[in-house]
């Protein structure tokens, strides 16, 4: 196992105008402490609420080693549990989604009610307390659509970000919006090459030709940077009373920003044209040139919303080499597939920009794991987003190494 106190030594004396060493792209031991201080610390993007919809509707997914199922209860509340059963450990629930009056293990049939209570489990003695054996909770808050989950035993308070993203979030109705279509696929990289990629444009201007006719590969986009047309466009867009202007929280974790697109586009098609006919909301005017809000929360997700649809991406890491990336599309809910749009005109330029990037993230990892890779520097001009990133995990990690450290000594 490494030590962690060389691992602390070396974020502390790393320059931040250069990448991280390539071994934190890919050694097994610093993937374990990511994933035990951060994946298993911090607040998560899990699913949107509106794929709940149904009481006794579910979800599953797997952060590291924690299956977590998300049930919505017949009280309406969406509640996350570790997905196992409180009897010998077996998974309750395997299927990625479904709908379930009660939640019933596989094995030997203990029944759990949709808040979690243990409701039956069979020839336990007139001694066994049920009660005692409720699913484990995994700390849940749904905020304008999107269900975050927190694997800690004390999570991270939550206030501040609820306060900061609600705003922005709730005229896009996205809690009354339905998943069109969604992708899951493998990029063969550790989960910050794909942040890095995903905080610069540096690359986009030659790597995403469909990307690149509506969405502007200027700095501004990645760093916030506030130039006289962008403030003219929040100034317009907040006259309109949606929240707009660039917001960074204090940790640097999560940010909103509504930014313009390139010219007279108003989404991310090929021509520029709304992909879908029928709006997102009714709070905004498609006809309106309103741009992307973008949004983004560390570790697990970044996210466009368009006045016609938004889209919704979730990394959790695999592997210190594998990361998945899990791309939905929200539209209306009653927009209507064949009639209000066509599902691959939707989906297209996302698609060719993911597996575009899939292809770089790759490539770099291969590059990464060269023994005698020699981080460069980032360019002032176009990277202040990598580097942004690079400083929050940097800060993250150097915390959660610092406690450890203290909690040894004492
Ligand atoms: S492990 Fe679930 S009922 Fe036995
Ligand atoms: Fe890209």
């Amino acid at each position: 196992m490494i030590d962690s106190k060389y691992v602390l030594d070396r974020l502390q004396m790393r320059s931040p105008d250069f990448g991280l060493p390539g071994d934190f792209y890919g050694d097994p031991d610093i993937y374990a402490l990511e994933l035990n201080l951060i994946f298993y610390r911090e607040w998560l993007f899990a699913a949107h609420s509106s794929e709940l919809q149904a009481p006794g509707s579910y979800l599953t997914l797997q952060i590291g080693a924690y299956p977590i199922l998300l049930v919505r209860a017949k009280d309406g509340v969406i509640r996350a549990f570790i997905n196992s059963c409180r009897h010998r450990g077996a998974r309750i629930c395997p299927d990625p989604r479904g709908v379930a009056s009660k939640l019933v293990c596989p094995y030997h049939q203990w029944t759990y009610a949709l808040d979690g209570s243990l409701f039956a489990a069979r020839q336990m003695g007139s001694a066994f307390d049920r009660s005692q054996f409720g699913l484990r909770r995994v700390h849940c808050e749904t905020v304008a659509g999107y269900i975050f989950i927190c694997l800690a035993p004390d999570a991270p308070d939550f206030t501040a970000t609820r306060r900061q993203i609600e705003p922005y979030l709730l005229p896009h109705q996205l809690a009354e919006a339905r998943v069109a279509y969604e992708s899951t696929i493998v990029e063969e990289g550790n989960w910050k090459l794909v942040w890095e990629n995903n905080r610069e444009c540096y690359h986009c201007a030659r790597n995403h030709p469909e990307l690149a006719r509506t969405f502007p590969d200027t700095p501004t986009v990645t760093s916030g940077a506030v130039e006289p047309a962008v403030q003219a466009h929040w100034q317009r867009c907040e006259a309109a009373g949606l929240p707009s202007r660039f917001q960074l929280s204090e940790d640097g974790q999560v940010r909103t920003a509504r930014m313009p697109l390139l010219g007279s586009a108003l989404s991310y098609t090929l021509n520029g044209q709304p992909a879908v006919r029928k709006p997102l909301s009714t709070a905004i005017e498609p006809a309106n040139d309103f741009g992307a809000l973008l949004f983004f929360h560390y570790p697990s997700s970044w996210n466009h919303f368009l006045a016609d649809h938004a889209i919704s991406f979730r990394i959790v890491p695999l592997g210190p080499r594998q990361t998945q990336l899990t791309t939905k599309w929200l539209v209306h809910r009653d927009a209507v597939e064949g009639v209000d749009y066509d599902v691959s005109e939707l989906t297209r330029v996302w698609l060719a920009t993911n597996a575009q990037d899939r292809r770089i993230v790759h490539e770099n990892q291969i590059g990464m794991d060269v023994p005698t890779y020699q981080p460069g520097p980032y360019s002032q001009v176009q990277e202040s987003g990598v580097r942004q990133f690079v400083d929050w995990y940097a800060s993250r990690m150097q915390a959660g190494l610092a406690a450890a450290r203290l909690t040894q000594v004492a």
